[in-house]
């Protein structure tokens, strides 16, 4: 855990709050950075339509490095629902960290989760849980792409084709998981407490909402119509770092299971077939002998494959060793793979007797699995637990 200023008690907000001894039915978890000029017409918005429908608690996730705490503690005197700040001095995983910050230290039935400049109303909180409730859905998310939805508040053309794409690229990935979701970018969602398992979340920046899709897998989806609106004040913390985030997100997700990870090593190892002969191509142009140009070459290619598959596949497992100790097994491995390809070749057919191509085909198969099953075990294996 990072080490956050608490104003949130361990045991909830119902605690925090000495006067409210219940908890409300939907706790509303606003990520914020940086968003002071916003807070106070979002709590009016938020006075003016969920409290007299439903209670409410507001839990605000908080890494902002200007006033923004201060500016929401005061405005939540005026507010007749908790109101409570979790600040995080180390802002782990970004807005999608502090969502799952915000789910941990919700107490109601249902959770909705919104930005904080305006651009989620409000208004449409209490018709989310009562969309749940009616459905018996586990997650309702609003979306831009059904009827009655639209996109007003994206702005520029530019942004609009990146989330365009973002979506047909994520649904592509996950079409079953993703079934029923037409607007998996969206921020703006309620989700069931009981159908959350925090402690299998790896948010990684923006999209809170793919995780908790992807990971948690709510029985029952529903969805609601929403018109995205204009940021109230301030501007977009969203940038083309973000962007990046977003694709080793989604790459992670993706390669979660061991099946998947090994057809992506599978892809990685072809793809080191460029390097590789490039590297062929410019030595033996600079006169280099083919033998050591071969072998020099090889290496380029398990640069390349250590690379990718380091921030593609195994991005979280890297902590276990230093990157000289996986490097250096790495490599190992890819060169053993090469000496012992012939060998295996030559005992193919000669011991079993099976033809040239097969044998190299099945020696292939069998140094690829090796190297997979290698790569897993040796390089970036978990440390065990230590027992209790
Ligand atoms: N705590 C915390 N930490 N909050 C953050 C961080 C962070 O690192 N980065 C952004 N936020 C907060 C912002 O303060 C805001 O309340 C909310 O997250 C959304 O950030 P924006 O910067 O306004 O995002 P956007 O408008 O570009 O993107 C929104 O729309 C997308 C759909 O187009 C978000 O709702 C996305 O989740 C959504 O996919
Ligand atoms: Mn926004």
């Amino acid at each position: 855990m990072t080490s956050h200023e608490y104003t949130v008690p361990a045991d909830g907000l119902a605690a925090a709050e000495g006067s409210v001894p219940e908890p409300g039915a939907v706790t509303i978890v606003v990520p914020t950075f940086n968003e002071s000029a916003n807070i106070r017409h979002l709590l009016r918005q938020i006075t003016a339509s969920v409290p007299a429908r439903l209670p409410c608690e507001v839990v605000f996730v908080d890494d902002s490095t200007d006033d923004t705490p201060e500016v929401i503690r005061d405005a939540a005197r005026d507010c007749a629902f908790p109101v409570a700040v979790l600040h995080r001095e180390e802002p782990a995983g970004g807005l999608g960290g502090a969502v799952v910050e915000g789910l941990r230290a919700a107490t109601s039935d249902w959770i909705v989760v919104m930005d904080g400049d305006c651009q989620h109303p409000p208004s449409l909180v209490t018709e989310l849980v009562a969309t749940g409730e009616r459905r018996g859905a586990g997650l309702v998310v609003t979306s831009r792409y059904i009827a009655g939805g639209s996109r007003a508040g994206l702005a520029g053309g530019y942004r609009v084709a990146v989330s365009r794409g973002a979506t047909w690229l994520t649904k592509a990935l996950f079409p079953r998981r993703l079934r029923g979701i037409s607007d998996p970018m969206s921020g703006f969602f309620a989700i069931r407490r009981s159908a959350v398992t925090a402690d299998v979340l790896r948010p990684l920046g923006y999209k809170i909402l793919l995780e908790l899709a992807v990971r948690n897998r709510p029985r029952q989806v529903a969805e609601v119509p929403f018109v995205f609106q204009d940021r109230y004040a301030g501007e977009s913390k969203s940038s083309a770092r973000e962007g990046f985030r977003f694709l080793r997100h989604l790459a992670g997700l993706r390669t979660a299971s061991p099946v998947a990870r090994m057809i992506g090593f599978g892809l990685i190892g072809a793809s080191g077939f460029v390097p590789n002969l490039v590297g062929l191509w410019a030595l033996i142009a600079l006169g280099v002998h083919y033998v050591p140009a071969e072998i020099l070459a090889n290496q380029l290619g398990v640069a390349w494959n250590f690379l990718l598959i380091e921030h593609l596949l195994f991005r979280d497992r890297r902590g276990h060793r230093r990157w000289w100790d996986r490097l250096g097994r790495f490599a190992l491995l890819a060169n053993a793979d090469l000496v012992l390809r012939i060998p295996l070749i030559a005992l193919f057919v000669d011991r079993l007797g099976m033809g040239v191509l097969a044998a190299t085909a099945l020696a292939l198969v069998t140094t690829f699995l090796l190297r997979f099953a290698g790569t897993e075990a040796l390089v970036y294996l978990p440390r065990r637990k230590p027992a209790r």
